[in-house]
C-alpha cells in the first residue's frame, strides 16, 4: 500500500486490529507507525518514534492504558502526553515530550488512519 500524508484516510495494511495491549509496527509507505490496542477495543496509531531519543515505540508495551517506551521507560497516555517524568528529564518541556498521534477509526476488522503531515522543525502540540 502506498502511503500519503495529505490528510486523507488510509487503511492500515494489517489483517486485524491489534488486541488490547498488543503493539504492532506498521509501515505506511515511508512512515512507520506504532499501532496499539486500547483496553476498550480502540486502536491508536502513532509515529513509531519516541519523542525522547527516537526509539521505536512499537518495541514498547501497553501498561495500565499507557504506552511505555521500551528504551528508557517514558510513558504516554492515549493522547500521546508523557505522563511520568523522570527526575533526570525534567528539563524537557511538555510540548517536546508528546508522541505524534494520528486519528484512527475502526470499521469491523479494518483500521483507518488519517496521518498528519510531518513538518520539519515542527513542535508537536499536545491535544
Ligand atoms: S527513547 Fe523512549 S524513553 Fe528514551
Amino acid at each position: 500500500m502506498t502511503a500519503t500524508t495529505d490528510g486523507g484516510w488510509m487503511a492500515l495494511p494489517i489483517a486485524a486490529p491489534p488486541q488490547p495491549g498488543e503493539v504492532l509496527a506498521v509501515a505506511m509507505g515511508d512512515r512507520r507507525l506504532a499501532v496499539w490496542g486500547t483496553s476498550d477495543g480502540g486502536v491508536q496509531a502513532w509515529d513509531d518514534r519516541c519523542p525522547h531519543r527516537g526509539a521505536p515505540l512499537s518495541a514498547g508495551r501497553v501498561r495500565d492504558g499507557q504506552l511505555v517506551c521500551g528504551k528508557h521507560g517514558w510513558r504516554f497516555d492515549a493522547c500521546g502526553h508523557r505522563i511520568v517524568p523522570r527526575e533526570a528529564d525534567r528539563a524537557v518541556s511538555a510540548l517536546d515530550a508528546c508522541a505524534r498521534v494520528h486519528e484512527t477509526r475502526r470499521e469491523g476488522t479494518a483500521v483507518w488512519v488519517r496521518m498528519t503531515a510531518d513538518q520539519p522543525g515542527e513542535v508537536i502540540e499536545c491535544r
